[in-house]
């Protein structure tokens, strides 16, 4: 089976989920992720807002706008890359999820990745940064790239603020495009690195 099919299994497969799954009252209320199968880069934000509640579509309000547009200033079409998120139903008031709303989607979110296998992970925001690297900072980490042995594999992690941070600050909004300007560098590198064979090892800040 194709990335696409075994992504519209899973999608079909947390639907009739929907009943265990903290904050979801029907099927309607969950929002996938959406994009590429086949895309390089992953991206994983928080939680769904009201406008993505509606639309059935992450990051499609004010944030999602401003996401990407800043995909598409930096040259990446925002249908070329995927986008998902830590829990997959709108929480009330917009309110952070809750360690147990986390922990019930994370076996959603970890077969999507398995699924998509991204060359690289951009995390958007603590929560979603919080799953790959617990005991950081983001205003310390925030466009570094890190090397994180994660479910026994290898993968690239991004973390960047989340763009609701870039649009509340014009500071964090600098550093949030200025992130996003790295991507090509970054993918590059990797693909030199996977060609060398030189990925071994644990957690690695990589510094662009
Ligand atoms: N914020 C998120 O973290 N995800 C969305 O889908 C929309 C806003």
């Amino acid at each position: 089976m194709d990335k696409a099919a075994l992504l519209e299994d899973l999608q079909q497969e947390i639907e009739n989920s929907y009943h265990i799954l903290p904050l979801a009252t029907k099927k309607e209320d969950l929002v996938h992720g959406e994009g590429d199968a086949s895309a390089k880069i992953m991206l994983i934000g928080e939680a769904p807002g009201k406008d993505e509640a509606i639309q059935r579509r992450p990051f499609v309000g004010r944030s999602g706008k401003l996401l990407r547009k800043t995909l598409t200033e930096v040259g990446l079409k925002p249908e070329k890359v995927f986008i998902s998120n830590i829990v997959k139903v709108r929480p009330p008031e917009n309110r952070d999820p809750t360690p147990e709303e986390i922990e019930a989607y994370r076996p959603f979110l970890n077969k999507e990745i398995e699924i998509l296998q991204p060359e690289i992970i951009v995390t958007l925001g603590r929560f979603s940064m919080g799953k790959f690297l617990p005991d950081v900072k983001i205003s310390q980490v925030h466009g570094h790239l890190h090397k994180v042995n994660w479910e026994g594999k290898n993968i690239f992690i991004l973390p960047m603020y989340h763009p609701a941070a870039a649009l509340y600050s014009g500071k964090t909004k600098i550093s949030f495009l200025a992130d996003f300007q790295k991507i090509e560098k970054i993918l590059d590198w990797i693909g030199q690195q996977k060609q060398t064979k030189k990925l071994k090892g644990n957690i690695e800040e990589i510094l662009f």
